[in-house]
């Protein structure tokens, strides 16, 4: 499916209310787009751009299948993002307990000269960019130093792109703005690789990607780079335990909410049975592996049916389902982790208590034998 799980049903909406914006090819497609991708693509929305699809619930069926009805349970947490999880993700951002933005935040506007002055790029692509709200820091610089450009958000919320389109619009008229609603993967291999680029993604999104799909994701990217494209992350580090349990278990139970909203929005795409009335919240951080573990644990036995694929499973009172993780990093080794996939640090960042880094890698060139 093109614009994925959460707002898949706002999506498909769009889908059918802007055929006709489509047929009519309203809007003539960017040239952010390489040209064998272009077709594949139109707009769901004004400057937002979802992926043509015959199938549209294929990939969510095959998600829910290989994690729900694996073992040990387990979700994409691409699945927490429907309209009321972008909403929730954002009351989280601004939450005492959740260091992590405002840390990121204040790295970014101190070092943003910094970062665009080393990235002469025409194009900023952001990797679930959510509200962008971090991202105008960079925006600023490239409008200050280099006149304009464009900016290319990539999200499966379109809640989130909406809202991102129009204070960026309203922000920066010298920006262009071109939204993808749809998953990462299918973001960045569409992008034209002769367009000089600076891909972000910001958040520590990077820790919600297991140890096998790190690898496989960021060799992806890296081959989606062209030669003089650069890369920013955002990365939380390894800290006390407590501060980091804090940051994923508010008092105000906001996190708890946007966990179990997963739910809410499987039932909504899947037409499943899950009870809301029936989990509760559990997360703690798991030393040995470097990450905070988010579940929903079941509080009685549940028959789940999941129609579309024609299944159902016995969610046992106490058994739990990992909805998210974050890993913490420690960025000298990370550096090296991405050395390995073909990305080269060229920059690190970082606040006064060391908490949080934004690293910048460029591609290695390939040695001639
Ligand atoms: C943790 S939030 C970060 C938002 C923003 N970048 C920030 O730093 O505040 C993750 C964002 O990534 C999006 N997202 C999650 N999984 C995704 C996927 N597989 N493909 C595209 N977007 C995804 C979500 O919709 C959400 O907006």
């Amino acid at each position: 499916m093109s614009f994925a799980s959460d707002d898949g049903a706002t999506a498909r909406q769009h889908h059918s209310t802007n055929q006709s914006m489509r047929d009519q090819k309203i809007e003539s497609p960017p040239e952010i787009f390489s040209s064998a991708q272009l077709e594949r693509w139109y707009p769901v929305e004004s400057s937002i751009w979802a992926l043509t699809s015959e199938t549209p619930d294929q990939d969510v069926v095959q998600s829910i299948a290989r994690t729900l009805l694996a073992q040990p349970r387990h979700l994409e947490p691409r699945f927490l993002y429907d309209e009321r999880g972008s909403r929730l993700f954002e009351k989280i951002s601004a939450l005492p307990e959740y260091y992590l933005t405002r840390t990121e935040d204040a790295i970014l506007e101190k070092e943003a000269k910094q970062v665009i002055a080393r990235a002469e790029v025409e194009c900023l692509v952001e990797l679930g960019a959510g509200f962008s709200k971090k991202t105008v820091h960079l925006l600023k610089e490239q409008v200050r130093q280099r006149g304009g450009g464009t900016f290319v958000p990539i999200d499966v919320s379109l809640t989130a792109l909406i809202e991102s389109r129009d204070s960026v619009k309203e922000q920066f008229s010298q920006v262009g703005f071109h939204g993808l609603c749809a998953r990462y993967e299918e973001g960045i291999s569409s992008i034209e690789k002769n367009l000089p680029t600076l891909f972000v993604f910001l958040g520590s999104s990077v820790g919600n990607f297991n140890r096998s799909d790190f690898v496989r994701f960021f060799r992806l990217l890296s081959g989606c780079m062209g030669s003089n494209d650069l890369f920013l992350l955002g990365v939380d580090r390894e800290k006390r335990v407590e501060t980091l349990e804090k940051a994923y278990n508010d008092s105000e139970g906001i996190t708890a909410d946007f966990i179990l909203n997963a739910f809410e929005n499987i039932n909504r795409v899947m037409g499943s049975n899950f009870d809301l009335a029936k989990m509760r919240y559990h997360s703690f951080y798991n030393l040995q592996w470097q990450q905070m573990e988010m579940y929903a644990v079941s509080t009685s036995d549940q028959k789940i049916h999941l129609p579309p694929l024609k299944s159902e499973f016995l969610w046992k009172e106490g058994e739990k389902i990992l909805v998210e993780i974050s890993r913490k990093f420690e960025p000298f080794q990370l550096q090296q982790h991405f050395q390995l996939i073909g990305l080269e640090s060229i920059a690190h960042y970082t606040d006064p208590q060391e908490w949080y880094s934004l690293l910048l890698f460029k591609r290695q060139m390939k040695r001639s034998p």
